[in-house]
């Protein structure tokens, strides 16, 4: 077992319907610890440069116009297993397919409006941490 940290994004649509503080209660009772949180509304350079990865995928346009629509809440998790257990509490990406009981099965509309982000690897995770926060921002728990 590995201590890790991950990025997690609450998307607009989640903060839309008023459930942060129940996405919060999954992080904590899956043994995950916020180790760093802000509420943001994210400028459409902010969410290209976060998204750059897919820049050329077909539904990038509409991922970016998505993310800017509304506020977002972006947290730290740190925990055992940080990435991987936090990507099990999100659900596959597109909720039709997202086991029951997770994240998006349970507050995501669709593959494109589906509630969180979270990071996808380790490395992943080091570069989007330090994209929202720097390291003062980080808090060792
Ligand atoms: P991806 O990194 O594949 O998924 P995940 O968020 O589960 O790591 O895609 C990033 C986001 O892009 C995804 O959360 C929603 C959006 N997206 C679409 O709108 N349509 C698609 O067909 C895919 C694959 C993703």
């Amino acid at each position: 077992m590995a201590l890790e940290r991950t990025l997690s994004i609450i998307k607009p649509d989640a903060v839309a319907k008023n459930v942060i503080g129940e996405i919060y209660t999954r992080f904590e009772k899956a043994g995950l610890k916020v180790v760093a949180s802000k509420m943001k509304h994210l400028s459409k350079q902010e969410a290209e440069g976060f998204y750059a990865v897919h820049r050329e995928r077909p539904f990038f346009a509409a991922l970016v116009e998505f993310m800017i629509s509304g506020p977002v809440v972006i947290q730290a998790l740190q925990g055992e297993n940080a990435v991987l257990k936090h990507r099990e509490l999100m659900g596959a990406t597109n909720p039709k397919d997202a086991a029951p009981g997770t994240i998006r099965a349970d507050f995501a509309d669709s593959i494109d409006a589906n509630a969180v982000h979270g990071s996808d690897s380790l490395e992943n995770a080091a570069i989007e941490i330090a994209y929202f926060f720097p390291g003062t921002d980080v808090y060792a728990r």
